[in-house]
């Protein structure tokens, strides 16, 4: 039972499984590298790691049209219910909840989360997703914890790191971050959205092959990868 992760640009990611859609942090029509508009997007389950713009800017139309579950911090699922979203779970660090395509456990994450209208969103997360086949670990926007390593003891298929720099953690710390989750790949994540977060991310990739035992998965926004 393989599923597909497809990128969908800077921190937005669709796992497709036989039966299931699992959108990650939802940012597209407003995304300059993203390769869908947020209304070609099918979900039935929206994970959301907090509440800055460029992680839930297209979180409540597609959670309406699609009616998927969002799963989030308690205060995030508390602002998209004021918004007309029921169909929620709420959760926060340190919790797993069971869903009908696998586990999902909501993970330390060193980062901020206010919302787009300046309401309180919470603390921010990344997401550790049990699937039968696979365990893959979002760190979403967060800075270098050592902690990853108690992360990566779960056994890690693969992890995805930010590397950008300037709002999270940037080439040099993801390298210590696999080091520390040791996973069997790893792909790189919210960078070359925007000037300032721009990265060389083939030569984070030579990096990660010469001081880790993970291979580097680098996709380009749209590309997908078998996991
Ligand atoms: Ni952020
Ligand atoms: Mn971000």
């Amino acid at each position: 039972m393989s599923a597909q992760l497809t990128w969908l640009g800077h921190g937005t990611w669709l796992l497709a499984t036989i039966d299931h859609k699992i959108l990650l942090d939802p940012f597209l029509d407003e995304s300059p590298t993203a390769p869908v508009k947020a209304d070609e997007v099918e979900a039935d389950t929206i994970l959301v790691s907090h509440g800055h713009f460029d992680h839930v800017a297209d979180l409540v139309s597609i959670a309406k049209r699609t009616g998927a579950t969002v799963v989030a911090n308690f205060e995030i699922c508390q602002w998209v219910a004021g918004q007309g979203i029921d169909n929620t779970q709420p959760m926060n660090l340190g919790g797993s909840v069971a869903l009908p395509w696998g586990e999902v456990t909501m993970t330390l994450a060193h980062h901020s989360s206010s919302l787009p209208d300046g309401s309180y969103g919470g603390t921010a997360s990344g997401f550790l997703l049990k699937l039968p086949a696979s365990t893959l670990y979002f760190a979403c926007d967060t800075a270098l914890f050592n902690d990853m390593e108690r992360i990566g003891g779960a056994g890690l298929d693969l992890a995805v790191l930010p590397i950008g720099d300037l709002f999270t953690m940037g080439p040099r710390d993801a390298v210590e971050a696999t080091k520390l989750l040791g996973p069997k790949r790893v792909a790189p994540a919210h960078f070359n959205t925007w000037p300032p977060i721009e990265q060389d991310a083939a030569a984070w990739a030579e990096q990660v092959r010469s001081e880790t035992s993970a291979e580097p998965i680098l996709l380009e926004p749209g590309e997908s990868v078998a996991v």
